[in-house]
């Protein structure tokens, strides 16, 4: 193993979490889970990343139980006993690897639409109320519906802690409900839970700090969040490191431990003037660990194979990622498709195998291996 190949594989410590390796397996939604409950399949699925090398496992994000959490088919449920019973087999099977895995904890908000199961006569559930065609597509959420959301996160995370998860993380990106709270293109709330960013942030603080209080201080609660929204990839919270840093202290103090900043190119700097990508700055301002994640090991970005396409995403090189890994601008790496259509990844990268390393299509998408 090369000596920056070697960074990859420094274990990591937290409190009580300890991870075998830097390698983080990204939170990927299968829609392998009929019914919401993982099967053996998906046990083997985790398993196999674990046994070879990644050290932390975020589980493709799994609804917490709340009647408008989801919204696609055969996403896996994080509540009910058949779907929590399923994630412990996960568990198990994952320890038994010497890996770690936490679920990552997901509510979609807007993005619902009716007719998505459990019981397609729920509409999204959002910031903002969403009428077409005299229809209510979006239910604007009140404050009893806020408090509904906010203990169903924290009941899952009571949960994830009680079947044996080494942790949870929020997903608080990409344009769901988290997010749609922070972003003011989808938040124009006039209560307390809108106006300027900090207030945009009220309802993620109070989730924060709920779900630290269901699973006591030694539980590591990892945070997701990011600029782009699915809604527009161009939309960006905050400007200025400063905006950034006023952004994440509520947060950071709320309870999160670890912070995991996703972008769709890890390289790319966030802030002009500074090489430092997202998770750079979050951990340079916050004092607190980050995940970085964004094309590591391939030639392409992820969002050009959420559309129809035969583009195939090819190896690239890791030269760079691990310069900025052994300076310590991030504490860990977060490996998306690299990982999702090769399970040997993290071992081929720690043999010097790459060129065994297979590249990524939509393909991959279709099995469970
Ligand atoms: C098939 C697929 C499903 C995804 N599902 C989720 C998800 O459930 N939650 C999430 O936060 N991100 C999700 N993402 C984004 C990934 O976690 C990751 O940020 C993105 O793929 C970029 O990493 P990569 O370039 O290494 O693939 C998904 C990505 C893919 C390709």
């Amino acid at each position: 193993m090369n000596a920056s190949v070697q960074a990859l594989f420094v274990p990591f410590r937290l409190g009580s979490l300890e991870l075998p390796s830097r390698v983080v397996m990204a939170p990927m939604t299968r829609s392998f889970s009929p019914g919401g409950v993982p099967n053996a399949k998906v046990v083997e699925y985790y398993r196999r990343r674990a046994a070879a090398g990644v050290g932390l496992i975020i589980t493709e994000g799994t609804t917490v139980g709340h009647k408008a959490a989801n919204g696609y088919p055969n996403v896996p449920r994080f509540h009910g006993e058949d779907a929590l019973a399923g994630w412990k087999q996960v568990v198990e099977a994952v320890h038994a690897e010497g890996g770690r895995i936490v679920p990552q904890l997901w509510h979609v908000g807007n993005v619902r639409r009716l007719g998505t199961e459990p019981d397609p006569a729920v509409p999204g559930y959002g910031p903002m109320e969403k009428v077409k065609d005299g229809q209510v597509i979006v239910q604007g959420m009140t404050q009893a519906d806020i408090d509904e959301v906010i203990a169903a996160f924290a009941q899952a995370a009571r949960d994830a802690k009680a079947i044996g998860m080494d942790g949870v993380e929020l997903h608080g990106a990409h344009g769901y409900l988290i997010d749609q709270f922070f972003w003011e293109g989808s938040n124009q709330r006039s209560d307390q839970y809108g106006g300027d960013l900090a207030a945009r942030s009220r309802f993620a603080i109070e989730l924060i700090r709920a779900v630290r209080a269901a699973v006591g201080p030694d539980f590591p609660i990892i945070f997701r969040f990011s600029q782009w929204k699915q809604q527009d990839y161009s939309a960006r919270l905050v400007q200025t490191p400063e905006q950034l840093e006023a952004f994440l202290k509520p947060l950071s103090e709320a309870g999160v431990d670890i912070f995991h900043c996703s972008t769709r190119r890890f390289w790319e700097p966030e802030f002009e003037g500074s090489d430092l990508n997202l998770a750079g700055w979050t951990r340079k301002l916050t004092g607190k660990p980050t995940i970085t994640v964004g094309s590591v090991g391939l030639d392409g970005e992820f969002l050009q194979f959420m559309v129809n396409t035969d583009k195939v995403a090819e190896p690239a090189s890791i030269e760079n990622l691990l310069e900025r890994l052994n300076r310590e601008e991030f504490d860990l790496v977060a490996v998306g498709r690299a990982l999702l259509v090769d399970p040997d990844w993290a071992l081929k990268i720690r043999e010097g195998r790459e060129r065994e390393i297979l590249p990524f299509s939509r393909e991959a998408l279709k099995t469970l291996r």
